[in-house]
């Protein structure tokens, strides 16, 4: 079996840089997480036309950017003229829709570590996964895992980087059960489960934590300092947070 070089997550990784304070997904949003003393963000990776990594978390540009239609249906050089802070402001901004290499090269000199979720990117899916692969492979001292919901892409990354740290993902068990979950964690032999936080028990942990499983929680909304404290009680490794306040013994 392929040996994992594992990695060692932080309390807290700042969720699409942080979500809360600045425009998801955005230099900015990633520069405040690291500025707040946070070691690690998460970003989600889409495709553009011309197959430039990109970063977006929806499919459509709608809620974000403020523009139609898929990211795969424009050129980045496109794509890069959108508003991707508008949203968050109210008003006009100079904020872009970043390239993931923009964020390899914030994260290189921030000496922060990333966690590069796959999203679903239908379609692309094997494409967007070599693309990835092709821009950070330059990175290697780059401090980074992959994750994702999508089986497809999991496997795909997986395939391809068997040395890498990655996540499988789980927003409900009525897809996967937690043994399927497991069972997909061993046979591709990944070393995180990220979980929404719906999902906790003791009992979910404890199988987790049996099959040798680092464990990430994820909210639809962001944890206050009660609930991390349970988390962390329960045995989870890692939270993805959308704002650290009142965090910072965590940081
Ligand atoms: O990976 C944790 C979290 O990012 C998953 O949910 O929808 O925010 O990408 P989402
Ligand atoms: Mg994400």
């Amino acid at each position: 079996m392929t040996q994992i070089k594992k990695i060692k997550l932080p309390k807290l990784i700042g969720h699409r840089g942080l979500k809360d304070l600045c425009p998801e997904n955005t230099i900015e949003s990633f520069n405040k997480a690291f500025d707040i003393g946070l070691k690690f963000i998460e970003l989600d990776v889409k495709i553009s036309k011309d197959n430039i990594p990109i970063i977006l978390h929806d499919d459509s540009l709608e809620r974000t950017a403020n523009h139609f239609g898929s990211p795969t249906e424009y050129n980045y050089k496109e794509l890069k003229k959108l508003d991707a802070g508008s949203y968050f402001y109210n008003k006009k901004t100079n904020i872009i829709i970043p390239k993931l290499i923009d964020v390899l090269d914030l994260c290189k000199k921030r000496n922060g570590g990333l966690n590069i979720e796959l999203k679903p990117n239908k379609g692309f899916e094997k494409t967007n996964i070599r693309k990835v692969i092709e821009v950070t492979k330059n990175y290697e001292s780059t401090e980074m895992f992959f994750s994702s919901f999508d089986l497809l892409s999991f496997i795909e990354i997986s395939n391809e980087l068997p040395n890498s740290n990655r996540s499988f993902l789980i927003d409900t068990f009525n897809d996967y059960s937690l043994d399927q979950i497991i069972n997909i964690s061993s046979v591709y032999n990944s070393n995180i489960c990220g979980l929404n936080l719906s999902l906790l028990s003791q009992e979910v942990i404890n199988i987790i934590k049996k099959a040798n499983l680092l464990i990430t929680v994820y909210s639809d909304n962001n944890m206050n300092l009660q609930e991390v404290e349970e988390c962390f009680n329960l045995g989870v490794d890692s939270i993805f947070i959308d704002n650290p306040k009142n965090l910072s013994e965590y940081l």
